[in-house]
């Protein structure tokens, strides 16, 4: 009987390993001895860990498994798919999974992450044999059909970047993975990397098929070593079998790919910054243009991309741009992989289609707040992401809705506050973060961060409260105009829809 225990981060810092050492001994010592497999998590991370085992009905769920019950579960006949207090029925019929669209994560918690035929059984490779069949120019066609936006939080057409770097002429040209994932509150591309390594490899290798690239690299941020381990051992795996190296598949591709680890800075999640590291430097912000794309790493074109924008590309081309088009809603094509964080009842991975509203994800998914009080803020996008209001719960997830509301997607991280928080205290955060992450290049940022800390603290205490509020409100009209890159730029996001929605936390009506 084959029995599967996530090796995902997530579920092994609830132990996880301890659970599938204790089911392997377990069997053997009721002479059963079983076939354990390691896979991705499922991203249901309230049930970690969720052990499954394979039954002619389907696969079994059990969770949370903690590790003394074990026994209990062996007893009751787990390896048989039998009842038990903590059996959750089939996997696939589990609410929170059941009501998914899985598409990029469609073999993430599903599959073994490192193995190769595991990968080919369940349609690897298909996208990537089918690309190198077509046309550069039509390769980066079909992903401009599919209306690919770059997960990465910006949203900008993948295929339009595609073209500028295949249209440009260079002796050499890169790809180059964005997997340094600082936003608080999301871990999608680090479930993608442990879950399901081979899809974004395979990602990588189409995007250079497609814009002429012979080098790539994933730049994992240093507080994900499984990622980082996973990763290194995919890419061996892949150049064993051929899927890296020389003359792809018999093809005109050749690719080579490495990883790079970052040393812990948020900045280096910009893409500029991201390349000053990659090329040894101190990672500060380059102003643009020229674009990466044209001059990028080592001044060469290169595709930056997130890890879910290139984990989305070997199921375009093996399915086609209409497929992948025939998700989302208006110009938000496709599936998004939306993390619920923070305090909310069930967290983890939801992939839907865009479209569905936020209170969807926050209630129908997630079940509301962890500790039953009621919702009262939403931070989507990250740290660097508006607050949203409990009256905006209905607010479709697409670019375009939520820009016309003045809040941001980004990478899809849902993080929820329930009634106790102070927004004050929230607003404060964001100047504090800011002013810790800055780069330090451009003043608006480096200096604002700080005087915005200050201002706030005044506006709390009382201190002036009008003057110091305009004059809040000037410094993020500054940041936001006068800052070289999104981290000065965005942070007047979280800090003004704070005053805007919640404005009684910062002492009275504004
Ligand atoms: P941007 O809008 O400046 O650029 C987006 C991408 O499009 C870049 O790769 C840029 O090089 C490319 N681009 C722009 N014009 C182009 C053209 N004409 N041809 C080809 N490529 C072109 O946004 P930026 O500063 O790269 O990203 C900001 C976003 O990053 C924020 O909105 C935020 O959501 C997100 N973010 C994500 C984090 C994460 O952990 N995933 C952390 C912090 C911010
Ligand atoms: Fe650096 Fe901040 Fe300026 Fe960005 S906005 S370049 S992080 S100082």
């Amino acid at each position: 009987v084959t029995v599967y225990v996530p090796r995902d981060s997530a579920a092994r810092s609830v132990g996880a390993d301890d659970v599938a050492a204790l089911i392997e001994g377990a069997a053997i010592a009721a002479e059963r001895p079983i076939r354990l497999v390691r896979n991705g998590s499922r991203g249901a991370l309230w049930l970690e860990p969720l052990v499954e085992v394979e039954t002619p009905a389907g696969r079994i769920a059990y969770g949370p498994v903690n590790p003394e019950d074990v026994d209990g579960l062996i007893a009751a006949g787990m390896l048989d798919g039998a009842p038990h207090d903590l059996r959750l029925g089939r996997t696939e019929d589990i609410p929170f999974l059941r009501d998914q669209t899985r598409v990029t994560f469609a073999r993430v918690g599903v599959t073994d992450p490192l193995s190769a035929d595991d990968y080919l059984a369940h349609g690897g490779l298909a996208g990537l044999r089918r690309a190198l069949e077509l046309t550069r120019e039509q390769v980066v066609a079909e992903v401009t059909e599919s209306g690919l936006r770059g997960r990465g939080g910006a949203g900008f057409p993948t295929g339009i970047k595609w073209n500028t770097v295949r249209n440009a002429t260079a002796d050499l040209k890169f790809v180059c993975c964005n997997a340094d994932e600082g936003d608080s509150g999301t871990f999608a591309d680090r479930m993608l990397m442990e879950g399901d390594p081979f899809t974004l490899i395979e990602g990588m290798a189409i995007a250079a098929y497609a814009v002429g690239a012979s080098e790539g690299y994933i730049y994992i941020r240093s507080e994900y070593p499984d990622a980082v381990a996973t990763v290194r051992q995919a890419i061996e795996i892949a150049y064993a079998h051929g899927w890296l190296g020389e003359r792809i598949f018999g093809s005109d591709l050749s690719f080579d790919l490495f990883v790079r680890v970052g040393a812990g800075a948020y900045i280096c999640g910009e893409e500029t910054s991201m390349l000053e590291s990659l090329e040894g430097k101190r990672g500060m912000v380059r102003a643009k243009p020229p674009i990466p794309a044209l001059q990028g790493l080592f001044g060469k074109p290169t595709v930056v991309n997130n890890v879910l924008s290139l984990a989305s590309v070997p199921m375009i081309l093996a399915d086609g741009a209409a497929a992948f088009a025939a998700h989302g809603v208006g110009r938000s094509r496709g599936t998004q992989v939306f993390q619920l964080a923070g305090n909310i009842a069930r967290g983890g991975i939801v992939e839907t289609d865009f479209g569905i509203t936020l209170g969807d994800l926050v209630e129908r998914f997630g079940g509301g707040t962890r500790t039953g009080r009621p919702v009262r803020a939403v931070q989507v996008g990250g740290p660097l992401g508006a607050y949203l209001p409990v009256s905006q719960l209905d607010l479709p997830m697409d670019y375009e809705a939520f820009a016309a509301a003045g809040a941001m997607v980004g990478h899809g991280g849902v993080v929820v506050f329930d009634d106790t928080v102070d927004m004050a205290a929230q607003a404060r955060f964001a100047m504090e973060f800011c002013a810790a992450e800055s780069c330090g290049k451009c003043t608006p940022c480096r200096v604002g961060a700080v005087r915005g800390v200050e201002v706030i603290d005044r506006i709390v205490a009382g201190q002036d409260r009008s003057k110091n509020l305009v004059v809040l409100n000037d410094l993020c009209d500054l940041m936001t105009e006068g800052s070289l890159c999104a981290m000065g730029g965005l942070t007047p996001l979280p800090v003004r829809s704070a005053l805007q929605h919640f404005p009684d936390d910062f002492g009275g009506e504004q």
